[in-house]
């Protein structure tokens, strides 16, 4: 049988409103996504996930959903979502959407009715639990936006459980009628077209069915984040979730070559569980492996072999570099090592998600405190978890409001977006842009890079250096994580092509034995 698409496609996630907006309101819209396709073409991309477009009160910009089966009119119409799904599978590009399965909004029809009475036919819906001793919440459970996870209700006297703010209620997945109507939620995008999803929050579907409490965490520091004051044994990742999922993917697999992602902020040996027992759960468990390890080489090197060595047999693996709710990697690893980044990203066996902007290296903004908007930082600001830094306009050239919009937009542009945007460095051969194409056009035309085995290659100080091979292909790849020259040992007796390389101007080049690298240089080399 042939691969699934997914296994060698590259994904590209679209936080819809900061990509284009068409509306003039200074939000990004659907019909503004349709416009752009062709950027993702030109990119060399092969699918699209948008972040949520549904109905929405906007508390937490459209994770807390009050209509799973509209859009929200500030993104645009279902005909405008049908439009682009067109669109993009004109262009070869297939198209993701993002399912909040854990929560709704406390504006969804669905909670109204199971708040209003402890009778109502869908009080059952979320998690409903009588106050603990005192009257106080029922366990010590904490929202991972600060605070505890409960929320006393006084219309019936009792708490609902939120993982996340308490205008998002969690829904309760040991219901079966809950599990039946996201089923049908499924469905009517898959039958629209959507090639999949990404199910946000997938870690947190169940809870302990006894709700102990969660053990102190004795790890805990101040800088954390909030909800890591106590271990969530008993709050997420719980053995039962598995069952849930295999019936998210029967779903799925009623539909011909769809695709199953799921958010799993777990440790790599934890996440894996996720592919399920015979592979029956996600086609892929996120791996936020690189958004999490300090960019040193020999740190990275061993986060390699630990992910490699805990997949599961036949499992396919995934690299995350950015998302919207972690800071952009060029500042996190600076603008040179945002080329290492690209290198790494494209070249380690499995699928990449790339995040919109960074392929132009848009950097992590400081947001002044009168444009704040996540309301994560606003329940404990000044630690340094707020989101809107990575959720800037994206920028695309030098015209008024970066050609994002003919308005002010919703979240401060970069200041120096004039000279830092997608049309100065499509002119520019250098670019990291430029880099991020030639790296996806040269994944697609070597199967070794695109679904290749890996071995590490031993290396030490500041170079990563592994073997990609399929049939009689070989790749070997070396990134220099310092700022030092260094130099890099091919394998014994070989010798090779330069097909990539950070600097400029070493493509073509042959090299023997060992290959000198300078500071943040970084090759790809087809073996001879
Ligand atoms: C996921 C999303 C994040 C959201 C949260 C609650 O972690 O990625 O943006 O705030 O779930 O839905």
């Amino acid at each position: 049988m042939a691969d699934p698409w997914w296994k060698s496609a590259v994904l590209y996630q679209i936080y819809p409103r900061s990509f284009a907006d068409s509306s003039g309101d200074g939000v990004g819209d659907l019909p503004g996504i349709s416009v752009r396709l062709p950027h993702l073409v030109e990119l060399g991309v092969d699918a699209l996930w948008l972040s949520p477009v549904y109905p929405s009160p906007m508390a937490d910009f459209g994770y807390d959903v009050s209509d799973f089966v509209a859009i929200d009119p500030q993104f645009g119409t279902l005909s405008d979502f049908d439009a682009l799904v067109h669109e993009a599978h004109a262009r070869g590009l297939k198209v993701l959407i993002d399912l909040v399965a854990n929560h709704t909004s406390e504006r969804h029809p669905w909670f109204i009715e199971s708040r209003s009475s402890r009778r109502n036919e869908k009080r059952d819906w979320y998690i409903w639990r009588a106050p603990g001793p005192g009257g106080g919440p029922p366990n010590n459970w904490l929202s991972e936006f600060g605070g505890p996870a409960w929320q006393f209700d006084a219309t019936t006297g009792q708490f609902y459980y939120h993982a996340f703010l308490a205008a998002q209620p969690d829904l309760n997945w040991r219901n079966e009628n809950v599990r039946a109507a996201m089923h049908a939620v499924m469905r009517f995008w898959l039958r629209r077209g959507v090639d999949g999803f990404r199910v946000d929050a997938i870690w947190h579907l169940l809870k302990d069915a006894q709700f102990r409490d969660d053990p102190q965490n004795p790890d805990y520091s101040p800088d954390d984040r909030p909800h890591r004051r106590v271990v969530a044994r008993y709050s997420s990742d719980q053995p039962d979730v598995h069952e849930v999922i295999r019936g998210l993917r029967g779903v799925i697999d009623e539909f011909p070559e769809r695709l199953l992602i799921g958010e799993t902020y777990l440790p790599v040996e934890r996440l894996v569980s996720y592919y399920g027992r015979e592979l029956s759960g996600l086609h892929m468990p996120f791996n936020f492996g690189l958004l999490q390890t300090p960019w040193r080489a020999r740190e990275i090197a061993r986060l390699i072999d630990r992910y490699e060595a805990a997949l599961p047999n036949g499992a396919w693996p995934n690299w995350v570099l950015g998302n919207h709710d972690r800071p952009r990697v060029a500042s996190r690893v600076g603008p040179r090592q945002a080329r290492i980044a690209a290198m790494l990203l494209l070249t380690l066996r499995g699928t990449p998600t790339l995040y919109y902007g960074d392929e132009i290296g848009m950097p992590q903004m400081a947001i002044a405190p009168e444009c704040l908007q996540d309301p994560f930082e606003k329940n404990v600001p000044g630690l340094g978890f707020g989101r809107d830094g990575c959720r800037t306009p994206m920028q695309w050239d030098a015209s008024p409001n970066a050609g994002f919009s003919c308005a002010p937009p919703w979240l401060p542009l970069a200041d120096d977006y004039a000279s830092h945007n997608v049309a100065c460095q499509r002119g520019d051969a250098a670019s990291l842009y430029n880099l991020y194409r030639r790296l996806i056009a040269v994944r697609r035309t070597h199967p070794a890079i695109a679904i290749g085995s890996y071995q590490p290659v031993e290396t030490d100080g500041n170079i990563l250096a592994f073997l990609r091979e399929h049939g009689r292909e070989r790749i070997f790849v070396a990134l220099n994580f310092g700022d030092e020259s260094a130099t890099a040992a091919l394998p014994p007796g070989e010798q090779g092509t330069v097909l990539v390389s950070a600097m400029a101007g070493r493509d073509g080049e042959t090299v023997r034995g060992s290959v000198g690298m300078g500071g943040h240089d970084g090759l790809v080399l087809a073996l001879l």
